[in-house]
């Protein structure tokens, strides 16, 4: 069964900047872009940086090391150096609260 946990306030979030929440011992990033909220895992897959910290172009967030892209809707690698996805979680927003869809 899918299970939906609030992880924030979604007036903690503001246009263009990552947020780092943890929730179920992981460590993800909430990113507000356009309106909607995106999650992603916070670790980069290249290295020890958290993207929680990383600057925000378009539905993209770059790392802040060494500048890879990821996807915020599906966590693909826009471009390297980072070679493997970040895992990306499914978000609700209801009641002025954030969900993350846990399955
Ligand atoms: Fe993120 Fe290197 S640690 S691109």
């Amino acid at each position: 069964m899918d299970k939906w946990t609030d992880v924030a306030a979604q007036a903690d979030l503001f246009e263009g900047a990552g947020i780092a929440v943890t929730s179920h011992g992981l460590d993800l990033a909430l990113f507000s872009v356009e309106g909607e909220v995106f999650a992603i895992d916070n670790l980069c897959t290249h290295g020890n940086a958290r993207l929680c910290e990383g600057f925000v172009e378009g539905h993209h967030v770059e790392c802040p090391f060494h500048q890879a892209q990821f996807s915020l809707r599906d966590g693909s690698v826009r471009c390297g150096p980072a070679t493997a996805p970040a895992r990306v979680w499914p978000v609700r927003v209801e009641g002025g609260r954030v969900y993350i869809q846990w399955s």
